[in-house]
């Protein structure tokens, strides 16, 4: 390497000129092969290009010691070995930088291609379930429990699954147009039709009965209809869910019972019932449950109008003659019913004070049931 260390001085000025000769050959040469080199050089990751740093650019690397060395030639041979130098560490600097970009080019896209590329951009919405059907879903899963399976029915009914078969008298208020939608059978001509939208869940009862043999034991969720003016307590739609349970000697106790075990899991341990008489034309006895205000304990509070006792469903024992009417033998088999308000349930659990809010799709009220 330095070949210049052997010569021998002989005489002062050719010794000095042989030197400088042999030392700037050197340099230049050593520069060429070294500019080869630089312009060979590749990386195939941050470790190889490291080495090649060390190898080269680095304080001890072979540009910096040619740079060492250029320091103790003399002046005049400077000027002629300095620009290649320069040169060669400029390229070698250049060449690193652009084995550098080449390398992170790379890493970044093997880290894009180990991405899901069709997953939504930051940040991501979250959708929140609607309030009437996180409580929907908790009342099938609660009845569920007990054996409890889901019937389904249409909206658009006839008169003989809503009203008839479950012995609505023919003269029954709720047939009356100002209560229920009835489907026009000609274009704008508004005469009653036995095609309506159902008024309630009490419908899918009829249809689970005239086409299964009992033991039935059914959930009928759904969208109801009712022709009244839109306000903050009532709607033209909302939402029941109807339960029916027909099998031999089923008793008011079981229904008590399978009440009580639904109040208790819905609202709560502590949770009492009462059964109040009421009246259903398809239920015999019929019966109104509340259930004790958890607001005030049952104490009395402007919520449960100072009774103590907020109203959540109907329920009955299914009357024979719908039984009979359905082709169910009424003398060997029993049965009960009941029916709630998803949105009653859904203004207990969550205080809506509002109806209309479960259904103008404001997402301020919807957001708020994000963690549910
Ligand atoms: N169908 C009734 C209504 O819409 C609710 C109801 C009451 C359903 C008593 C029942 C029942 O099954 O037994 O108001």
């Amino acid at each position: 390497m330095h070949q210049n260390l052997h010569i021998p001085k002989i005489c002062c000025t050719f010794a000095r000129f042989l030197r400088i000769k042999v030392l700037d050959m050197t340099i230049l040469e050593r520069a060429a092969a070294l500019k080869q080199q630089v312009e060979a050089m590749k990386a195939a990751n941050a470790d190889e290009l490291e080495a090649l740093r060390l190898k080269y650019l680095s304080k001890k690397g072979e540009i910096s010691l040619l740079f060492d060395e250029f320091k103790s030639v003399p002046k005049e041979e400077k000027a002629v070995l300095g620009a290649p130098i320069n040169q060669l560490r400029q390229l070698a600097e250049a060449r690193f930088n652009e084995l550098k970009e080449q390398i992170a080019n790379a890493v970044a896209a093997q880290t894009v291609a180990k991405e899901d590329l069709t997953r939504t951009p930051e940040p991501i919405a979250l959708g929140s379930r609607h309030p009437l059907s996180l409580v929907r879903e908790e009342i099938i899963d609660i009845f569920s429990r007990i054996g409890f399976t889901v019937a389904d029915g249409p909206e658009v009914e006839d008169d003989k699954h809503v009203f008839s078969l479950l012995n609505f008298a023919p003269e029954h208020p709720a047939r009356d147009m100002q209560d229920t939608f009835f489907i026009e059978k000609e274009e704008g001509v508004q005469k009653p039709t036995d095609i309506l939208l159902r008024t309630h869940t009490s419908s899918v009862q009829t249809r689970v009965m005239t086409s299964q043999k009992p033991p039935i034991r059914v959930l009928c969720p759904g969208r109801v209809f009712r022709n009244e003016a839109i306000s903050a307590r009532a709607h033209c739609f909302f939402h029941q869910v109807e339960g029916l349970y027909i099998d031999k000697n089923v008793s008011f106790a079981d229904l008590r019972e399978a009440l009580l075990y639904f109040a208790k899991e819905m609202f709560g341990p502590d949770t009492k019932i009462r059964l109040r008489p009421s009246y259903f034309p398809f239920t015999e006895p019929s019966a109104e449950m509340d259930i004790s205000c958890d607001l005030c304990g049952g104490k009395g509070c402007s919520f449960c109008k100072g009774t103590g006792w907020v109203e959540i469903l109907g329920c009955g024992m299914v009357d024979p003659n719908v039984l009979e009417s359905c082709g169910i033998d009424s003398k060997v088999y029993t049965g009960y019913a009941f029916g709630m308000g998803v949105e009653r349930i859904a203004n207990l659990k969550y205080r809506v004070k509002d109806l209309r809010l479960f259904s103008e799709n404001d997402v301020r009220f919807l957001q708020q049931f994000e963690s549910c």
